[in-house]
């Protein structure tokens, strides 16, 4: 028995640094691969703030886990190192949009973040604000998820119109802008960067080029690397899935008290991942969609083992009454039903039933331990209920 449990936590055999691994930690740039030339390039545009002028406004696109939010900040933090030595005045401010989707959340965290002290609910007093503070200072506002802001021409065009503000926008795909005015799209987009996924090969040195800071000599089996490296390939060349992933397989080999890490922990971290993915899911869903699944949760529990949507229906209706939910036609169901069928947490095969038409064999896709997790949340959504009513 440890004589304190917070021993064994503070000391681990298996990490040396675990931050390491870690989606929002930054690496050094000898850690980093193949992005030297677009690093480069963004330091170019953004360069002009060295020299007080305003840096043209540009997109970072590419799929997830390709290195956007890393070489934004490479920059953001070369540049105010360098802000001292040339007498410069500017201020770089990071926004997740996906967290403020609107107009006024927008500028609610941009005040925030320049510490403009306004807190009110006047959209036209915000932009007075942004306007008045970049007098003295430019401001370059990043925007991560750009792509998820809900109506963004509006906005976008109004902050472009601000003189000593420069947008850098980070997003998955450029098609966002499709929804714009021409003219705002040629404000946001005068300058762009693509970024492209990884190779097995490419994410086994991005995570070989961290093995030794992270992990303690000699503790990974050496399979372990390649096995993460191709599952992050799998997953369209996303470092971030390969690191998840090996980060995880060291935490599955530290609680089963394991010395090193082999493939078997690899397995488990990539169950935790997917446990995740598949709650956060449920957890973001409409209401209406939540309430679908109760109704196929409580049918497959009912030992159903063959569940049809007409099934659905009726469970669903039932649910609806009682949570006061409006009651949507079948047809809408149908489609909640699909969602969820891409989602990953259900199966909806169609079939075809002689005269009677098509129709769809539902089967619940998850494994205990997530039904338990999805059923709390349902739960605390005061959806679940113990019995059909
Ligand atoms: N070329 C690379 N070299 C080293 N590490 C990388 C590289 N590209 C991405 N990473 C790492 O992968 C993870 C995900 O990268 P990130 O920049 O957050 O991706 P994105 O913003 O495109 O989703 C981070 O831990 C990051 O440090
Ligand atoms: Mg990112």
């Amino acid at each position: 028995m440890e004589p304190n449990v917070f021993k064994s936590f503070l000391k681990s055999n298996i990490f040396k640094d675990r931050k390491v691994l870690s989606a929002d930690w930054i690496p050094n740039r000898d850690l980093v691969i193949r992005l030297d030339d677009k690093i480069q390039e963004l330091g170019q545009f953004l360069a002009p703030l060295l020299k007080n002028e305003k840096p043209p406004n540009c997109i970072i696109y590419g799929p997830s886990g390709v290195g956007k939010t890393l070489i934004v900040f490479t920059i953001k933090n070369e540049l105010e190192e360098m802000k001292p030595k040339t007498n410069s005045k500017f201020q770089m401010v990071y926004i997740k949009c996906g967290e403020y989707p609107t107009e006024f959340g927008l500028l609610y965290k941009t005040c925030k973040m320049l510490d403009l002290g306004y807190k009110g609910t006047s959209k036209g007093r915000y932009y007075e604000l942004i306007k008045k503070h970049t007098k003295d200072e430019i401001v370059v506002l990043i925007i991560d998820e750009i792509d998820k802001l809900k109506n963004g021409n509006e906005p976008i065009f109004n902050l472009t119109r601000i003189p000593n503000l420069s947008i850098v926008g980070i997003a998955n795909k450029l098609t966002f802008t499709e929804d714009y005015e021409s003219r705002t799209k040629s404000s946001l987009c005068e300058r762009n960067i693509l970024l492209s996924p990884y190779n097995a090969l490419e994410l086994a040195n991005i995570l070989r080029k961290r093995e030794k800071l992270s992990f303690n000599k000699g503790v990974l089996e050496p399979g372990v690397i390649p096995k993460c490296a191709a599952l992050g390939a799998q997953e369209h060349g996303d470092a971030r899935k390969a690191l998840d992933l090996l980060k995880g397989a060291g935490e599955a080999a530290e609680k089963t008290n394991s010395n090193r890490v082999t493939g078997k922990h690899i397995d488990i971290a990539e169950d935790v991942i997917d446990l995740d993915i598949i709650t956060e899911a449920v957890r973001n869903k409409p209401r209406q969609s939540q309430a679908v699944l109760t109704a196929i949760i409580k049918l497959a529990e009912e030992g159903y083992k063959s569940i049809q949507t007409g099934d659905v229906f009726s469970v669903y209706e039932g649910i609806c009454k009682d949570m006061g939910l409006k009651v949507l036609t079948q047809r809408r169901i149908s489609d909640l039903i699909s969602d969820l069928d891409m989602a990953g947490v259900i199966n909806a095969r169609i079939f075809y039933k002689g005269r009677y038409g098509r129709t769809r064999e539902i089967k619940l896709l998850l494994g205990k331990s997530v039904l338990e997790r999805v059923k709390t949340i349902l739960q605390q959504e005061e959806l679940y209920l113990p019995h059909i009513g």
